[in-house]
């Protein structure tokens, strides 16, 4: 485990990780997401139930740092330690924030969320966990971990994802309609055993590890690529991982008509789509730590 401080210099050493291989290509994706779905972010973070501004918090599993500057934003005061398995997007995420202004308020923390313990992550008022729990072999044990580095008093919110967003209408394209989802449906069972905790509820989790439930809610997400720069841009990027995904598992004709969306310079390319849109449904947990537990 590596601490690194934007100002310090200093970059951890990649290490072997087993998520590393279904990391690879998430990057440009995380970044997409984050573009198009700010807002989304932003409102999340308002609507959180909250004592007093927080000065520190921690976003887990951050990621390239869609939360991380979401909560910067939010709280002008506040400095955040982001922690993440990947050197990679750690390193991004200090880009981001350099190119924001805002490095001084961040610190980086290379850490395997599944590690028995923890380093010193300090006393957080506020810790973020968004689109990451689901990765931990034992979130149940992250939970209960989160708990106790929390300040008393302090809030959790947990965000997760239904699924992977979609972005072609249902009868896409003409010649093979519903090919998104027969993408989706063939890599589900290799979901369900290298990702049980997907699509959980979070709500008894967060109980049992010692939580006081304050607030859920669920966001149903339908941005149209019409009204938004960047949609197009995630369509590609996301459709081109699930590309290597499918690739074994699809009818050949379906990898034909997926290669045909995927080639940028073709008649075909999702590039030149206008109908394309982001759908997508994200769940919210604000959980809060007892005042005196
Ligand atoms: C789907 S991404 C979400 C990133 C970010 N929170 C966001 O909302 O954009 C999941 C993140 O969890 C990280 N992750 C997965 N397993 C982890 C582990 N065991 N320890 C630490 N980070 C992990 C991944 O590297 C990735 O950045």
């Amino acid at each position: 485990m590596t601490r690194t401080h934007p100002d310090s210099g200093d970059r951890p050493a990649p290490h072997d990780h087993p998520d590393q291989h279904a990391r690879h290509g998430q990057g440009e994706i995380l970044d997409r997401d984050a573009e198009v779905l700010a807002e989304i972010n932003a409102d999340i973070v308002r609507w959180l139930p909250r004592q007093a501004a927080p000065r520190q918090i921690l976003d887990l599993g951050c990621g390239t740092g869609a939360g991380t500057l979401a909560l910067l934003d939010r709280f002008p005061e506040a400095h955040v330690t982001a922690v993440d398995a990947s050197v990679e997007h750690l390193q991004r995420l200090r880009e981001k924030a350099s190119a924001r202004g805002v490095a001084a308020r961040v610190s980086t923390v290379q850490a395997d969320l599944d590690d028995l313990s923890w380093p010193h992550l300090g006393t957080p008022e506020l810790a973020w966990a968004s689109a990451a729990l689901h990765h931990l072999v034992d979130p149940d044990r992250a939970l209960r971990r989160v708990h106790d580095v929390l300040a008393p008093g302090g809030l959790l919110a947990v965000v997760e994802l239904a699924g992977f967003p979609r972005f072609l209408p249902e009868d896409a394209p003409e010649d093979r309609p519903g090919l998104e989802e027969r993408c989706h449906a063939a890599t589900e069972r290799d979901l369900a055993e290298h990702l049980p905790h997907r699509g959980a509820d979070w709500g008894p989790k967060l109980v049992a590890a010692g939580f006081a439930v304050e607030g859920e809610r669920t966001i149903t997400v339908n941005i149209e690529a019409s009204g938004r720069a960047g949609v197009g841009a995630y369509a590609l990027a996301a459709l081109q991982r699930l590309r290597h995904r499918v690739a074994d598992l699809l009818p050949p004709e379906d990898l034909t008509a997926l290669d045909r969306l995927l080639d940028a310079d073709g008649p075909h390319s999702i590039a030149r789509r206008h109908d394309l849109a982001v759908r997508t449904e994200r769940r919210v947990w604000a959980a809060r730590r007892g005042a005196n537990t």
